[in-house]
């Protein structure tokens, strides 16, 4: 069992949607809150509103697309914070374009952000755990990380590799005969906003989950020490899924209605990240 009540939990991408409710749902039962985010004026509330309730937070403004910034960022969350029980990598991003449609940066920052990221966090606060011979890690993929799909190619590749960081730190860790934990996280589309405008074709099998009942999944698969979270439990079928043929495969995920899900894609207004860019041109 992994309880929040006295543990330190940093949570990345705190700003808003899963980050901002995960951190809610553990402060509320007693754990000390590190958040990390790009966007200040959207951690700043996060801060404010769980501050509000006695919580203890501290948080700091970290870009997870630069290697260096993690590095100093996690030097001074260790002087300030002390070791982390609970590293949550939850952060993401999504262009949502076709490969010939996005630019370099794109691409780039997608693997940045959702795979890089992940190695990076983990390699300055695993050492503290291992030390303590206790802790627990978990990658919030995707189920664009068990699928791939179309105009989500770089999305799903880095989604992938979070899947593959996590099964292959989860053996590294068991050969070890360490008793720090990984957890995987691979939710279909949620209603969150980052995905917004895109469809299911068959909502009784794979519906667009609300961010409540997503948080509600990730913290009790926290709590119970579950090595992996996949919600729906429908995606869970990818798996025999696999066994088919390849033209049946792609057969079945055209008939799901998977392979067009993104054709209506909006996604966020303008990420922290977009809106830098866009006053630098
Ligand atoms: N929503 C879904 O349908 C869905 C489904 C499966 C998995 N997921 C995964 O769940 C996680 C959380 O997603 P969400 O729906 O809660 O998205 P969200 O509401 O957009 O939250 C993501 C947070 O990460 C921040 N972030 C983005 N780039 C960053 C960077 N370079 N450095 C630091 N922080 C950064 C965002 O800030 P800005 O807004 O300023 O960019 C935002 O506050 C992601 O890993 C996502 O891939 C989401």
């Amino acid at each position: 069992m992994t309880t929040f009540r006295d543990h330190t939990i940093l949570v990345t991408g705190a700003a808003s949607g899963l980050g901002r409710l995960m951190s809610r749902t553990m402060a509320a039962e007693g754990g000390r809150l590190v958040l990390w985010d790009v966007d200040a004026a959207g951690l700043q509330a996060t801060r404010t509103e769980l501050g509000a309730s006695g919580a203890s937070v501290a948080t700091y403004v970290c870009d997870l697309s630069d290697r260096a910034a993690i590095a100093a960022v996690a030097a001074r969350t260790l002087a300030d914070c002390g070791p982390i029980d609970i590293l949550v990598n939850n952060a993401g991003v999504v262009s949502g374009k076709t490969l010939l449609d996005e630019s370099d940066r794109d691409i780039e920052r997608t693997f940045a952000v959702n795979a890089l990221a992940l190695f990076w966090t983990t390699r300055a606060f695993l050492p503290a755990m291992l030390e303590r011979d206790r802790g627990h890690i978990v990658t919030i993929a995707s189920a664009a990380g068990l699928v791939g799909t179309s105009k989500l190619v770089d999305y799903c590749a880095s989604k992938h590799a979070a899947v593959g960081f996590d099964e292959s730190l989860r053996l590294e860790l068991r050969r070890a005969r360490s008793h720090v934990l990984t957890t995987v996280v691979c939710p279909f589309y949620i209603s969150t906003g980052m995905f917004e405008g895109v469809r299911t074709r068959v909502p009784w099998l794979l519906p667009i989950l609300t961010p409540e009942y997503a948080v509600a999944r990730i913290c009790n698969g926290i709590r119970n020490d579950h090595r992996r979270i996949i919600m729906p439990r429908f995606v869970a079928l990818t798996y025999l899924a696999r066994l088919m043929p390849v033209p049946l495969f792609d057969g079945v995920m055209e008939f799901l209605g998977v392979t067009r899900s993104m054709d209506e894609f909006r996604g966020r207004a303008l990420s922290t990240t977009d809106r830098r860019a866009a006053s630098s041109r």
